[in-house]
């Protein structure tokens, strides 16, 4: 198994860097967030309130849910629905991170990166990814950025956003919170563009013995 894990907080451009890396390498891009985001959308569309976590894991419980990569990039299929445009809706951000904190929709979708993984070579994002879901990969990588320029990040995506709240909740849980795996590279991207972060990444990888889709073909 080959996983390049990324984590960090919300919007240090991970899900950009992650997708980019994961072409570089010719690796296909595991897109954790999503997964999380789209269990709070199947939430809030089946009228569960994603503030009761007991409401939350029955919601999870009775999901039919099916993941999967397709043109090397994951996807999540929740009761036959596949949500994309509606994972960065307002709704959503205000509500996922406390959907994430319900233990059985973490156990639940780690069982599905851990099949994904198995069978294909990823570059996996997330708050969790190097600590608690592939703890044994020696490629870890932890993004980070002020909090002032996350901020401007995602509204410069035209989305609402707290981040900080994010943060808070996201840090605080206690169910695999954010943190920095102990082995993880560190990189503030605060005054990096996306392609600077990405060769800082592949430098350390290709130092590390791993070798890109080009020189494999
Ligand atoms: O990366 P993102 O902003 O799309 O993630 C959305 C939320 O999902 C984040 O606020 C917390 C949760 N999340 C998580 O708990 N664990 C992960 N591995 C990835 C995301």
């Amino acid at each position: 198994m080959t996983v390049i894990a990324i984590d960090g907080p919300a919007a240090s451009g991970k899900s950009s860097v992650a997708r980019g890396l994961a072409r570089h390498l010719g690796f296909s891009f595991l897109n954790t967030g999503a997964m999380y985001r789209a269990v709070t959308w199947h939430i809030l569309r089946i009228g569960v309130d994603p503030e009761s976590p007991t409401a939350v894991a029955r919601g999870v419980a009775e999901a039919d849910i099916r993941t999967g990569f397709e043109h090397a990039h994951s996807f999540i299929e929740i009761n036959g629905l596949r949500p994309y445009d509606q994972l960065q809706e307002e709704s959503v951000n205000r509500s996922v991170s406390a959907v994430s904190t319900v233990p059985e929709v973490r156990t639940r979708l780690l069982q599905e990166f851990r099949r994904l993984a198995a069978a294909t070579p990823c570059v996996a994002e997330g708050r969790d990814i190097g600590s608690v879901v592939f703890p044994e990969t020696p490629y870890k990588f932890y993004l980070d950025a002020s909090p002032a320029v996350r901020q401007q990040r995602r509204n410069a995506q035209g989305q609402r956003d707290e981040v900080a709240v994010r943060d808070r909740i996201d840090s605080s849980r206690r169910t695999a919170p954010l943190t920095i795996a102990a082995d993880a590279t560190v990189i503030d991207t605060t005054e990096l563009d996306l392609d600077e972060v990405i060769d800082a990444i592949l430098t350390r990888l290709l130092a590390r013995g791993l070798s890109t889709a080009s020189e494999r073909a």
